[in-house]
């Protein structure tokens, strides 16, 4: 006999937030999508209070996604509940998710309240929010940092005024597993109308232990977990969804308890999010990681051949990762690279398909077999470039040592305001040579921090995927190009983090055009 357990993600909210994984409306769209499909049961779409951008972007969230709760954060306050409360109006299903401080720090230091200010100011704003909706949450911030007396007395209040949440999050990543599940148990059983609430949980994973305290958790009776799509969030990140999903599904005989999770979305889920915000997720991540499922020693490598189960708890095919096989070649057509672009877990408009397949064809004329792998670089490369505002029509680098000559770069640009610049510049190396020539005609001056570049896919005509991490005066980007050239995949990636800041001036700048309207 086997329970369920919500999944409620944050990758839009808390994870967005976090430095260095900002999104735009269009992409937020895009992910909330991936992550319907991947089957959470409710999406934190944004704060909606927090800019024009964020209540857009929850806004239209909630008008286009019909099969999952969407739902919006806000502080205890009116002005908050009421931009939440606008923001999922649309929604087919809604919720808005309240908070204030409980713990004695944030009381004394941050809120300056007394207990029972922050007692009586979060019964008054679930009242509120109960006007927008009949689905509210509840968060006790810095839940495992309060005194176990007042807590009780908090959530016994806020459950009492109707919300059907409750939410005792480990702010700063400070629980253990033991503690957690201990506090959880005390909760679920002591609190007067517990049964009438579900108990979720939400941690941080400054220690390392988010996902074995969020399962900790379950076991001491939560039954919604919080958490984001490669572990992104404030600061070390919150408990990563593809991890705890795997650990309930893998360890069934153990938890008994099912979430609606369709595995086989993972891994594209998790690449989105990776492309969109230009963060690769580590080698070695569990689940997602490019190591997650290699078998590199002769050992292991003979167990594997043996029997699988030798040395592998969980299989590739598991969280929708194919094995590399020739799916399409240069005589294939556009319906077939859709669907099979469709199965690797992407739609295409007829704008995008349209542009992938120019691509798609020049690749499948270079190579001589074409790979998902291929493809999903096609389309992720097909993101970045519609993206833009600045593209590359045209590159050509020589490299190599002389003593009279050394490497160049001839680069054409193009920008989305009709623009077209073309230039030439040496230097000691032929990334430098293209790295100098595009600050230059693109007028930015970044400082390259790191720079990678590796084969994605196999064969002499591979795909290469670069990523370089670049820095401003204030902040630090990441961009991620593809291509068979490795140069010219580099370039793209640097032209990506040219994007991503020009993009984000823009909005910045709208936004800020917006709040002086609007004054
Ligand atoms: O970490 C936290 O406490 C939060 C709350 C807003 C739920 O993100
Ligand atoms: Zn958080």
């Amino acid at each position: 006999m086997s329970d369920k357990v919500k999944i409620f993600d944050t990758t839009l909210r808390d994870g967005e937030q976090a430095p260095g994984f900002s999104m735009g409306g269009e992409q937020k769209l895009r992910l909330a999508r991936a992550l319907s499909d991947l089957g959470v049961d409710v999406i934190e779409a944004g704060f909606a209070i927090a800019s024009p951008g964020d209540f857009e972007a929850v806004q239209t969230i909630a008008r286009e996604i019909t099969d999952t709760t969407i739902c919006s954060l806000a502080r205890c306050n009116s002005s908050d509940i009421h931009a939440a409360g606008d923001a999922i109006t649309p929604a087919k299903k809604s919720r808005i998710h309240v908070f204030i401080a409980t713990s004695p720090l944030h009381r004394e230091y941050k809120l300056k309240m007394s207990k029972d200010e922050v007692l009586d100011r979060a019964v008054k704003s679930i009242g509120h929010a109960l006007e927008y909706t009949d689905d509210v949450e509840f968060s006790a911030e810095d839940a495992i940092r309060t005194e176990r007396d007042y807590l009780k007395t908090v959530v016994e209040a806020a459950i009492a005024a109707g919300a059907r949440t409750i939410n005792i999050p480990d702010t700063v990543g400070y629980t253990t597993p033991e503690e957690i599940s201990n506090l959880f148990q005390f909760l679920t059983t002591e609190i007067e109308g517990a049964s009438k609430a579900i108990f979720s949980t939400h941690c941080h994973d400054d220690l390392g232990l988010a996902v074995a305290n969020s399962l900790a958790a379950v076991r001491g009776g939560a039954r919604q977990i919080e958490c984001a799509m490669n572990g992104i969030g404030e600061r070390a990140g919150n408990c990563a969804l593809e991890e705890v999903a795997m650990a309930l599904r893998t360890r069934h005989d153990f938890f008994a308890l099912d979430t609606n999770i369709n595995a086989k979305k993972i891994i594209m889920v998790s690449k989105m999010l990776s492309s969109i915000t230009g963060n690769p997720v580590a080698r070695n991540k569990a689940i997602v990681g490019q190591n997650a499922f290699a078998h590199e020693s002769g050992i292991h490598q003979h167990g594997m051949l043996a029997n699988r189960e030798t040395y592998e708890i969980m299989k590739p095919e598991d969280i929708g990762l194919e094995k590399d096989h020739l799916v399409l070649g240069k005589h294939s057509g556009r319906a077939a690279l859709k669907h099979r672009a469709k199965k690797l877990g992407f739609t295409l408009s007829d704008n995008q398909l349209a542009s992938v397949f120019v691509d798609f064809k020049t690749l499948a004329d270079e190579k001589k077999e074409v790979f998902d792998a291929d493809i999903e670089a096609l389309v992720m490369g097909e993101a970045i470039s519609t993206s833009g505002p600045w593209a590359i029509d045209s590159l050509y680098v020589s490299a190599g040592s002389s003593a009279d000559k050394s490497p160049e770069a001839n680069i054409q640009l193009s920008h989305k305001d009709g623009r077209v610049v073309k230039g030439t510049q040496n230097a000691s190396g032929p990334v430098n040579a293209v790295l100098n020539t595009i600050n230059n005609l693109t007028g930015y001056d970044l400082k390259l921090e790191s720079f990678s570049a590796r084969s994605v896919t196999q064969g002499e005509d591979a795909m290469a995927e670069a990523d370089v991490r670049v820095s401003t005066r204030f902040e630090s980007y990441h961009g991620r190009g593809t291509s068979t050239d490795t140069i010219l995949a580099t370039a793209l990636a640097y032209l990506d983090v040219i994007n991503r800041i020009e993009r984000r001036s823009k909005r910045l700048g709208s936004e800020q055009q917006k709040i002086a309207a609007q004054h």
